[in-house]
């Protein structure tokens, strides 16, 4: 039997308004939109990690901030354990959507209070989250931080940022967030500030939280090499939609969007003989002027007059593959 989903994500939307000129406002013209998410949808189960990618600007943090209620979604539907938190009515639902989705951000340096020390950064969300004597909560702060790979644990639990190293501290980044028992968590970007010889460690921590943990993860990275260690699932953003989805191992041997192909054929594998490289001409367009029709088509070397009209939705190719392409 398939677990139910811990996350569910329908049709997830997230426009800014634009700020238009004085004037325009005067004359009651309408603000334009920018659509940095518009109508991403995917479940995650337990044990499941997603890896979302795509170039720079195509809507990966927004997705991750609105998907945790960070921002207010425009539209679309957020399912928690089967409950809607998109709406925020449910005080119940709200509550333990706070504690058990949680995320972690790319710059550990800005995410961690510089004035606190490692034992008062981990346990702050403990205290907010549990009502439990001193005793059990030192247990969970350990236990977060045995887990984060922070051994021995001594070592740390005295010391502030400004002493440890960048990896150290996204550990530390870790260890908070994993330290209040979250079924749900959106690692940004985690490993793209530091330095690449100690990446691996910390995906290797993902990896084994949905694995041991049965934690869903939803894993942002614009860096595809790193997708096929850590996901179960890989999704490909492009300016503000899914355009493929699937398996990871089928997704990145044999992408089937031109995007997702352009992507893959720029990225190094070792052992895997380069495919043709596809150029990607110019840089993603403006989200605040997403093209007609498909919205990839001024960039796409299989563009067709269908492609410049009708927008392609995600079609199912089986084994668990969907495209939004109007070649499939
Ligand atoms: N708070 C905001 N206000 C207005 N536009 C935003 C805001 N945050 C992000 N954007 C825009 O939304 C789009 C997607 O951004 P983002 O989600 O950060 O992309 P990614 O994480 O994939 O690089 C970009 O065009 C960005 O400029
Ligand atoms: S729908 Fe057309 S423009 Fe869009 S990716 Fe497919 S072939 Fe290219
Ligand atoms: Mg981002």
């Amino acid at each position: 039997m398939t677990a139910e989903p811990v996350i569910e994500v329908r049709d997830l939307r997230k426009w800014y308004p634009l700020r238009s000129g004085f004037l325009a406002s005067l004359l009651g013209r309408q603000q334009g939109q920018l659509k940095a998410v518009d109508g991403v949808s995917f479940a995650l189960r337990p044990g499941e990690v997603l890896g979302l990618a795509g170039e720079s600007g195509c809507g990966k943090s927004t997705t991750g901030m609105t998907v945790l209620q960070l921002h207010r979604p425009t539209g679309g539907e957020i399912l928690f354990q089967g409950h809607d938190v998109a709406t925020r009515g449910d005080a119940r639902s709200m509550k333990a959507f706070r504690r058990q989705a949680q995320i972690v951000f790319q710059n550990p340096y800005e995410s961690l209070n510089p004035r606190f020390t490692v034992a008062q950064s981990v346990r702050e969300p403990i205290a907010i989250h549990f009502r439990e004597e001193a005793g059990a909560r030192r247990d969970r702060l350990l236990l977060a931080m045995e887990r984060a790979g922070l051994m021995p644990v001594e070592n740390y639990l005295d010391r502030y940022p400004h002493q440890l190293s960048g990896g150290q501290l996204q550990r530390i980044a870790i260890a908070r967030a994993i330290s209040v028992e979250p079924r749900f968590l959106v690692a940004d970007e985690p490993v793209s500030m530091l330095d690449v010889s100690i990446r691996a460690g910390i995906l290797n921590l993902l990896r084994r939280f949905a694995g041991t943990l049965d934690m869903a993860i939803l894993y942002i990275s614009h860096d595809l090499s790193t997708m096929r260690h850590v996901c179960s699932q890989v999704a490909i953003m492009y300016l503000g939609r899914i355009v493929e989805i699937g398996p990871a191992a089928s997704v990145l041997r044999d992408p089937q969007h031109p995007y997702a192909q352009a992507l893959m054929a720029a990225v190094p594998v070792m052992g895997v003989r380069r495919r043709k490289r596809i150029q990607l001409s110019g840089a993603v367009p403006n989200a605040a002027d997403v093209p007609r029709g498909c919205r990839f088509h001024p960039r796409c070397p299989q563009a067709m007059a269908s492609c410049r009209e009708v927008e392609p939705q995600l079609k199912d190719l089986g084994q668990g593959r969907r495209v939004a392409c109007h070649l499939h």
